[in-house]
């Protein structure tokens, strides 16, 4: 049985930023609302609605993976650890968005696939054979006519944006070689109950996570995960190292049951614990706002920094506009001098000097809190206040 846990109210879709501030309409589709509802059989945690891929993933997509100094090391560190473990002819990467792990490898032992144009166009650019396709039965038969078989499958925060995971796999199992390994990495599910952070759901985050889940859709499939590791990235990622059940050389890891483990024992298989995270999240909306209320009436500015899709889904959850938070801050090229969507805040091109025009920053990219703090110790130690809402509303300095 599927059943809902939460609402997050009206959202517009997270990654497209508005090139002048509109009001957007539900009756035009600008405006979704978004439920998240908890699967009580194979306990996988979605989102209800479901906007066409191609509206979301296209020649203008904005994220760029190489734009943080945390992703480009998480990418180098895990290359090394491929190379030395598993020694792989032929890596396949569903979702390699600019590169940033792909351009760890020699150009002849990988291949991209990206559907975003731009971004696909980067690694093109670049010498790395790169399809820009989405991920499908198609193009797995397309790529095993030219390669036989693929060594490695990665992905990483891709695999929960695609609606049919059932093609997913199917695809990924037809491609690849009998001993093959598949990688996945995506944001943890305990993680985001754990750290109350609501805004990881959001129309590109169909799915979040848990390993329990995981284990009961691989299933299906004839594959077993063998090795998990925790990562921080995206505010706590889980990396599960998957190979089909057939291949019993590859032994079982005793972190995947320990996983597990800690996942019952918070109570991810249970109804009641993500009713318990719906009304922590009311919460949360209702101490953020005060905070950010008590700012305003002491006539102080705040800014964004980091123009992320979760600080869309904590915008539009909590109404806050331009009145509260003045303007957000952002490196990515394609962010800037747009506006956020659904609530028209600008965002700036960051420079080093901008602080100085605010007294707080409230932390939309709260998973890059240690990379930015330390790059901007300069004003905290000035007195520069941060606010954040992860794992609770409060100020940090
Ligand atoms: P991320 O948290 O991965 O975003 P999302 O919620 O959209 O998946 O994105 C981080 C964003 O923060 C990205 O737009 C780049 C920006 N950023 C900066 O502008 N400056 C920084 O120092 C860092 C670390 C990130």
């Amino acid at each position: 049985m599927i059943k809902k846990f939460l609402n997050l109210g009206l959202q517009p879709l997270a990654n497209q930023y508005q090139k002048k501030p509109v009001k957007l309409s539900v009756e035009k589709g600008q405006l979704y609302n978004l439920n998240i509802f908890f699967n009580t059989k194979s306990k996988l945690v979605s989102i209800s609605k479901r906007i066409p891929s191609e509206k979301m993933f296209n020649s203008k997509y904005p994220y760029r993976s190489s734009m943080s100094h945390t992703m480009r090391t998480s990418f180098k560190n895990l290359s090394k650890k491929i190379k030395k473990k598993f020694k792989p002819n032929l890596l396949l990467e569903i979702g390699s968005n600019d590169g940033a792990l792909i351009k760890n490898f020699k150009k002849e032992n990988v291949i991209g696939v990206e559907p975003c144009k731009n971004l696909a166009r980067i690694t093109k650019k670049n010498g790395y054979l790169t399809y820009d396709k989405y991920w499908n039965f198609d193009l797995a038969t397309k790529i095993k006519k030219k390669f036989n078989s693929v060594d490695i499958i990665y992905s990483a925060n891709t695999l929960t944006h695609i609606s049919d995971l059932n093609t997913v796999f199917k695809s990924i199992k037809y491609l690849l070689s009998e001993n093959g390994i598949i990688i996945i990495e995506d944001p943890s599910l305990l993680e985001c109950l754990k750290k109350n952070s609501y805004d990881q759901f959001y129309n590109e985050h169909i799915y979040l996570f848990s390993a329990i889940a995981v284990k009961n859709l691989l299933n299906n499939f004839g594959f077993e995960i063998f090795d998990i590791e925790n990562l921080s990235t995206h505010g706590g990622s889980l990396r599960y190292y998957i190979k089909r059940t057939s291949y019993k050389k590859q032994k079982i890891s005793y972190r995947v049951n320990n996983q597990i483990k800690k996942e019952i024992k918070f109570g991810l298989h249970k109804f009641e614990t993500y009713k318990k995270f719906s009304i922590n999240t009311l919460r949360s909306k209702k101490n953020l706002l005060q905070i950010l209320n008590k700012i305003k009436k002491d006539k102080k500015k705040i800014l964004g920094y980091g123009a992320t899709a979760k600080a869309v889904t904590v915008l539009n959850y909590c109404n806050i506009d331009k009145d509260l938070i003045s303007n957000f801050t952002d490196t990515t090229p394609e962010k800037i001098d747009n506006y956020m969507p659904g609530k028209n805040i600008k965002i700036l091109r960051y420079n080093k000097d901008i602080l100085k025009n605010y007294d707080y920053v409230f932390l939309g990219a709260w998973n890059f809190k240690k990379e930015i703090m330390r790059k901007e110790k300069k004003y905290i130690k000035n007195g520069l206040k941060f606010i954040t809402h992860i794992p609770y509303p409060k100020l940090i300095n």
